[in-house]
């Protein structure tokens, strides 16, 4: 565990007398990420690295410029590599400070910088349900935020800000909602949901994962941003497993809708699931491109590179030397 170190916008919140009801964050990554094999063999997929930072830092990022200064991980197998790295490095520290280094030594200690961080194990990976469930006591009666350390909104959003403020005037949960085309609905939970009069705000009235295109009741899915009233724990723990043998967050959250506590804020951001091939490079490319420091270069390059594309054949020679 590192030393508490209140984020800036926690410790403006303060400052302004604001102080939010959500303080904690919990960030399950604690998956077999079977989709990413073989990469993730030995190394978490929360650890794959998108341009210089691995996914996970992102998310944390995210939860720390939201106010939420305190972050519980849920991990399971390869634990080392995410301890290790919101976690101080003495001797890789003490080597760029002797060389004067200090960009380097400043990306090296920013991760242990961003919340106070917190690990626990969740044994086996009996379904993000589960994993949830394995952060009970370190919330307490408290609301929290969840946030799959896979799961990456872009860092210009401020989608989390918003379902905290939702949270702290409408009480209950609140989920994130994207609305993707039919075909894909069978990825994702999906919600039933009946208008507020806010534009971004639904109810929720039900839930359902990973319906078929058929049986889904509408075309939002539920995303990986979650804020949570304790009372989720209470039945989590008599949640049965469901699909795929595992105890599912949805199912919870299903019976919280069913007593009509659970909002929606639909999201009409940028979104990307670090966990999907596909999507993982999508994202390295694109964030590579917005990188003042990378992206004039790599742009350039791209645009030859695909110039080249053509047929089927990629170029093949390195248009970089
Ligand atoms: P996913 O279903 O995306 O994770 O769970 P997975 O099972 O690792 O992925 P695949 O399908 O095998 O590739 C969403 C989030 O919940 C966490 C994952 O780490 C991920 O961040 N999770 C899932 C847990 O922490 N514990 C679990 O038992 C299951």
């Amino acid at each position: 565990m590192t030393a508490p170190h209140p984020s800036a916008p926690a410790r403006a919140a303060r400052a302004a007398g604001s102080v939010r009801t959500v303080r904690k964050a919990v960030v399950p990554a604690a998956g077999l990420g079977t989709r990413f094999l073989p990469a993730t063999k030995a190394t978490p997929k929360e650890m794959l690295p998108v341009v210089d930072k691995p996914a996970i830092q992102y998310v944390v990022e995210e939860a720390a410029a939201a106010g939420l200064d305190d972050v519980l991980m849920v991990t399971g197998r390869h634990k080392r590599a995410i301890e290790d790295h919101f976690d101080h490095a003495a001797e890789l520290e003490q080597t760029l400070a002797a060389k004067g280094d200090t960009v380097r030594l400043d990306a090296v200690r920013d991760p242990s910088r961003l919340a106070s961080i917190h690990h626990i194990r969740q044994g086996d990976p009996l379904g993000l349900g589960h994993a949830v469930l394995c952060a009970r006591r370190h919330v307490g009666d408290q609301p929290f935020a969840v946030l799959l350390g896979d799961d990456l909104i872009d860092p210009r959003e401020s989608l989390l800000g918003r379902m905290l403020e939702v949270r702290d005037r409408r009480l209950g949960s609140v989920v994130a909602l994207l609305e993707v085309p039919p075909e894909r609905i069978h990825l994702y939970g999906c919600a039933a949901v009946e208008p507020t009069g806010e534009e971004d705000v639904v109810r929720v009235t039900g839930l359902v994962e990973k319906p078929s295109r058929q049986d889904a009741p509408s075309r939002y899915a539920v995303i990986g941003r979650y804020v949570l009233d304790p009372a989720v724990f209470g039945v989590l723990e008599r949640t049965p497993p469901g699909r795929g043998g595992e105890i599912q967050l949805t199912d919870a959250l299903q019976e919280l809708a069913a007593g009509g506590t659970v909002h929606g804020v639909v999201f009409r951001g940028l979104r990307y699931d670090t966990g999907d091939k596909a999507d993982y490079l999508r994202t390295v490319v694109r964030l590579a491109c917005e990188r003042p420091d990378l992206g004039p270069e790599f742009v350039a390059w791209l645009r030859d590179f695909v110039a080249g594309l053509g047929g089927t054949t990629p170029l093949r020679r390195n248009s970089a030397a």
